[in-house]
């Protein structure tokens, strides 16, 4: 997943983005399903060799709405499965008399589940894949089933709902932010044109492009909360406050003051990190954490700046899925700001509709609850281009068809 790997699935992407565009002529409303078969799609190709071609697949239909059940229930507190973080005793009730307990109901265990789709990508797969490396290196880093599956669905687990759930911020910043919209366009157009759509190499040259896509990152970071939480390996002190070895620290990206700490409780410290400007005590906490912070710059940084920023990671644990998710993002914002319009719907006396911008869900990664809005092609010609290049793309993915046998629930 380095930056340099991560060219090599340049084409997946762009590909599987191309779909993106073209599934949204036939049916613009159901735009999250298709970013999240899109997400979906490019991580199942890289850990199992096998796309996923339908947002009915299974792959999503199961997985993907645990991963996102898991995330809204993954808040400090705020519900049962971490009350039981906060209330141990909780977690030792048996199984029937705890309905807060995840994974219960007709369903394998994600153990199982991923290890048998692991080892299918490992055994059948026509195409390389990360499944396939892990178990190469298993005996020489004494893997485990446990271990094989985690690692390799992981990938899911991480890099699905986060990517999806950006671009539907994507989308409702696109709707209410009409100016920097035509910016964009005004820009993309002079580079491109509407007989192609962008590709890798047109980015560098669309800075207001890559400006708007790094404050779609900025504006609703989608791991709001930095992540899993983390906890000093010994006590520490910080501005005063004595933060005990094994606290469980964690992040709030999301608060439009400098940088502070707030306690929520005896054991949960918040590191509050949107600044509004860079002063002695942003740069004091930057070095603390190891996130290097450039003057004047402090919003996430696309593949190619020397700098990690929040959006990615809490203290020294770096999202591994950073410079993929990245450039996936890039070329799909700038394609879908290339080919469509995002615009209010109306009522019926011709009122546009408004949206409220903050109306998210309330999880460890969040995205906009869903909403209405227009999205079409912006002209007849974009829209010829955005089919043609959908059944190229789609040939192109061929080598990737495939089914599984398994499926996380039990069939019967
Ligand atoms: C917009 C997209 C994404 C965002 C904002 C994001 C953000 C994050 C954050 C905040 C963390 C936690 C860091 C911590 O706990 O301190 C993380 C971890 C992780 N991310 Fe991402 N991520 C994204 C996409 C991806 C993708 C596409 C993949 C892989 C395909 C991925 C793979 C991972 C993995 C494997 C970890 C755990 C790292 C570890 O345990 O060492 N992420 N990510």
């Amino acid at each position: 997943m380095g930056t340099q790997q991560v060219r090599s699935y340049r084409t997946i992407q762009n590909n599987e983005s191309k779909l993106i565009a073209s599934s949204l002529l036939k049916e613009p409303t159901r735009f999250e399903k298709r970013f999240e078969r899109y997400a979906a799609s490019v991580v199942s190709i890289i850990a199992y060799g096998r796309r996923v071609p339908s947002y009915l697949d299974p792959i999503i239909t199961e997985v993907i709405a645990i991963m996102q059940f898991a995330a809204e229930l993954n808040v400090p507190g705020k519900t049962f499965p971490m009350l039981m973080e906060t209330f141990p005793i909780l977690a030792k009730f048996p199984n029937w008399m705890a309905p807060w307990k995840m994974g219960l109901g007709r369903r394998r265990s994600g153990k199982d589940f991923f290890f048998a789709l692991a080892e299918e990508a490992n055994e059948e797969s026509p195409n390389d894949n990360f499944a396939r490396q892990i178990f190469d290196l298993k005996e020489k880093y004494d893997l485990d089933d446990r271990e094989i599956s985690a690692i390799s669905g992981n990938l899911f687990g991480a890099g699905s709902d986060t990517s999806s759930s950006t671009l539907v911020t994507m989308v409702l910043a696109a709707v209410m932010f009409p100016d920097a919209v035509t910016k964009a366009q005004k820009e993309i157009d002079e580079v491109v044109g509407s007989d192609r759509s962008p590709d890798f190499d047109d980015l560098l040259n669309l800075p207001y492009v890559e400006a708007f896509v790094k404050e779609v990152f900025r504006w609703r970071s989608v791991a709001i909360i930095g992540g899993q939480p983390h906890a000093p390996i010994q006590d520490d002190y910080y501005n005063g406050w004595f933060i005990p070895k094994n606290t469980w620290v964690q992040g709030n990206l999301w608060y439009p003051y400098p940088v502070s700490v707030l306690t929520l409780g005896p054991y949960i410290v918040t590191l509050e990190i949107f600044p509004t400007q860079i002063d002695s005590t942003l740069i004091d906490i930057s070095k603390r954490i190891g996130c290097h912070i450039r003057t004047r710059k402090v919003i996430t940084p696309l593949v190619g700046d020397d700098e990690v920023c929040l959006l990615w990671m809490m203290l020294r644990l770096v999202c591994s899925g950073q410079a993929l998710a990245e450039q996936g993002t890039h070329i799909t914002v700038a394609r879908l700001l290339w080919g469509f319009n995002f615009l209010k719907k109306k009522d019926a006396q011709g009122k546009e509709i408004d949206i409220d911008i903050f109306d998210y869900t309330n999880g460890l990664n969040w995205r906009p609850r869903p909403f209405e809005c227009i999205i079409e092609p912006r002209s007849e010609k974009i829209a010829a281009t955005i089919g043609r290049e959908g059944e190229k793309a789609l040939e192109e993915l061929l080598p990737y068809n495939g089914t599984t046998k398994y499926f996380l629930s039990i069939q019967d």
